[in-house]
C-alpha cells in the first residue's frame, strides 16, 4: 500500500493524514461513521487551504461544489489569523462565493502572479492528469491555474482514478466558439475514437453558454489509453476551439478525502 496515517510520505509520494478541525459523525457504539462524500470533500479542501494558503497571498479560487469547502475555511483562516490575502476568482460561482464570504477580490490585471489556486476536479489520473470542466469553467480555471505558482487539486475519493474515463462518465469538455460548433465535432470525430456531444442547458431551452459566451463540446466513449498530452495539443490546433478541460502536467499536489475520514495525499 502507498498510503499510511501519518503526515509523511511514502516512497510512492502519498500519505493519509487526519483534518484537525473536523469531527466525524459517531455510530452508537462510538466508532467513525464512512464519510459521505460531502464529508469527504470538506476534508480535503479543509487540508489543502491549512497546507496552502499564507499571509499575503494572492489565491486562485476553483470552482464547483468541493470549493466551497475551501473558501469556507479560507474565510475562517482569514479571520482566524487575521491574514491579509487577495482572491483570483474562475468563475461567476467562484466571485459569488469570494463576495459572499467577504474576501478581498482582484483580478489578473492586477495580479497575474498568483501563490497557488486550489481548486476541484471532475477526474484526476495516477499522473495528475485531470478532466475538468464539469461545471464549465475550464477556460477562467486553466487561464488562473496557469498564472500561479501552483495549483492544488482538492477532491472526494470517487474523482481518484488510475486512467482518465475509469470513473467519470460525463466526458472531456471542450470550450468551442459557437458558430463553429458543428465543424469542430466533424473534425473531432475524424480524428478521435468517441462521441462529441453539445452540451444542452437543464433549465434553458438550448445549449449550455459558458461565462465566457461559448459552447461545450462533450468528449464521451474515448479511448482511456491515449497520450493526453499530445491529444491536447492536437484538439487546441483546431480553429474555434477555445480550451479543452485537460490538464496535463499542471498540478502540484492533489488531495482525496476518503471515505475512512482521511485524507490522501498525492503528488506530482
Ligand atoms: C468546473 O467547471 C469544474 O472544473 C469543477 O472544478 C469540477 O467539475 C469539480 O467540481 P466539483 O467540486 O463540484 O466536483
Amino acid at each position: 500500500m502507498c498510503a499510511r496515517i501519518s503526515n509523511l510520505r511514502n516512497t510512492c509520494g502519498l500519505f493519509i493524514h487526519k483534518t484537525p478541525g473536523i469531527k466525524l459523525r459517531k455510530f452508537q457504539n462510538n466508532t467513525a461513521a464512512m464519510s459521505t462524500i460531502e464529508d469527504a470533500k470538506k476534508l480535503a479542501a479543509y487540508q489543502a487551504v491549512d497546507d496552502h494558503v499564507k499571509n499575503d497571498y494572492i489565491i486562485g479560487i476553483g470552482s464547483g461544489s468541493t470549493v466551497v469547502y475551501a473558501v469556507e475555511r479560507l474565510a475562517q483562516k482569514v479571520q482566524k489569523e487575521k491574514l491579509s490575502v487577495l482572491c483570483v476568482p474562475t468563475s461567476f460561482q467562484a466571485r459569488q462565493l469570494v463576495v459572499k464570504h467577504r474576501l478581498p477580490l482582484t483580478d489578473l490585471d492586477v495580479s497575474p502572479k498568483l501563490d497557488v489556486c486550489i481548486d476541484g476536479a471532475d477526474e484526476v489520473d495516477s499522473r495528475l492528469t485531470l478532466i475538468k470542466g464539469g461545471g464549465g469553467c475550464l477556460l477562467q480555471e486553466k487561464i488562473v491555474a496557469s498564472c500561479a505558482n501552483k495549483l492544488i487539486i482538492i477532491a472526494d475519493y470517487t474523482k481518484n482514478s488510475n486512467k482518465l474515463g475509469e470513473q467519470y462518465k460525463k466526458g472531456i469538455p471542450i470550450e468551442v466558439i459557437p458558430m463553429a460548433y458543428t465543424p469542430i465535432q466533424s473534425h473531432l470525430e475524424s480524428i478521435y475514437k468517441g462521441q462529441f456531444a453539445l452540451r444542452m442547458a437543464v433549465n434553458k431551452a438550448g445549449p449550455v453558454v459558458t461565462d465566457n459566451g461559448n459552447f461545450i463540446l462533450d468528449w464521451k466513449e474515448f479511448d482511456q489509453n491515449l497520450d493526453w498530452a499530445k491529444v491536447n495539443q492536437g484538439i487546441m490546433m483546431i480553429p474555434g476551439v477555445v480550451e479543452t478541460g485537460l490538464f496535463v502536467k499542471m498540478v502540484e499536489r492533489a488531495y482525496f478525502g476518503m471515505p475512512d475520514g482521511s485524507v490522501k495525499v498525492q503528488d506530482a
